[in-house]
Formats: structure tokens, C-alpha cells, sequence
């Protein structure tokens, strides 16, 4: 008999060692879907990225997006969500493309007057398309607008990997 309360209290030990389990992986899962979810992704709001003067004719300059994070129990305060090229027009006019390369997600930086991603190689023209490299799309263009003198951006992130740009 005492045997058999042994075996009971090893079983009902798993039991509870798995069902902490299960809560743990649920928390990392929770963690990370949150991490990934800046505010305002689906319907996204203005963010300012800079200041309109000090942005160089024609020349791309990369800025950080500063944006709050938040899930339904949680809202982290601003911090960086992630980074845009600008590349000004005239004074009224900005183009603003997503840094992410719609590859696998590196970060999309700038060498000898091009844009690539250097994970894999892949080369942008200064309009975001694909000049070689594996990306199966150009880079994704955001919504921008200039007001009260600041650049001002709908950050949004793309699905990576596929040709259409899907937002996710
Ligand atoms: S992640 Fe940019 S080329 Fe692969």
C-alpha cells in the first residue's frame, strides 16, 4: 500500500512538473508574439523620424522609429519598433522605406551609393527595388507626411520571404 502512495505522489509530480512546463513555454511564446507587436500596427499611427531641415536633398538617411509596445496586459513605453530610410525630395515630399530586407529581416544599410542587405547580398536601387541578391520583393515603402517641419511615418512591418507585400 505504501508502495502505491509512492507511485501516486511520483505521477502526480510529473503531472504538475508538465503542467509548469506548459505555462512556461506558453509565457515565452506570449513574450515573443508581444515583443513583435508595436503599437498601432494594424491601423498605424503617425510617428515623427526627423526633422525635415536637417535632411540633405536627395541623400538617404536612415532614422529610428520610437514607439510604445504593447499587448493586451502591457504597455512598455517608447522605445526603438524600428528603422526607416528617408530620402527628401523637395519640402514637401519624403520618401520612406522600411529597413528591413524583405528577405529574411537584416537590417538594410547603405555602401558605395546603393542600398544592400549584406546578410545574403542583396542590392537596392535608391527607388527600393531588387537590382540582384535573393529578396524576392523591393523594399517596402511606408506611408509619410511632413508636418510642422518633422518627417512623420505609419511604420509597418511586411511579411519576409514572399513577393507580395503582405502586411504581418
Ligand atoms: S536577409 Fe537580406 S538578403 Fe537575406
Amino acid at each position: 500500500m505504501a508502495e502505491r502512495r509512492t507511485v501516486l505522489k511520483v505521477l502526480s509530480g510529473c503531472a504538475g512538473a508538465a503542467v509548469a512546463g506548459v505555462g512556461v513555454a506558453a509565457t515565452g511564446a506570449f513574450v515573443a508574439q508581444s515583443e513583435r507587436r508595436p503599437e498601432g500596427s494594424g491601423g498605424a499611427s503617425w510617428r515623427k523620424v526627423a526633422r525635415l531641415d536637417a535632411l540633405e536633398r536627395g541623400k538617404p538617411t536612415k532614422a529610428a522609429v520610437i514607439g510604445a509596445v504593447e499587448d493586451a496586459w502591457v504597455r512598455t513605453p517608447d522605445r526603438r519598433i524600428g528603422s526607416v530610410w528617408l530620402i527628401r525630395e523637395d519640402d514637401r515630399t519624403v520618401k520612406v522605406y522600411s529597413a528591413v530586407c524583405p528577405h529574411l529581416g537584416c537590417s538594410i544599410d547603405r555602401e558605395n551609393e546603393r542600398f544592400v542587405c549584406k546578410c545574403h547580398d542583396s542590392h537596392f536601387t535608391d527607388q527600393g527595388g531588387v537590382v540582384d541578391g535573393p529578396s524576392p520583393r523591393g523594399m517596402d515603402p511606408l506611408e509619410a507626411r511632413v508636418a510642422d517641419g518633422w518627417v512623420e511615418v505609419k511604420y509597418r512591418r511586411f511579411k519576409l520571404g514572399t513577393s507580395e507585400r503582405v502586411e504581418g
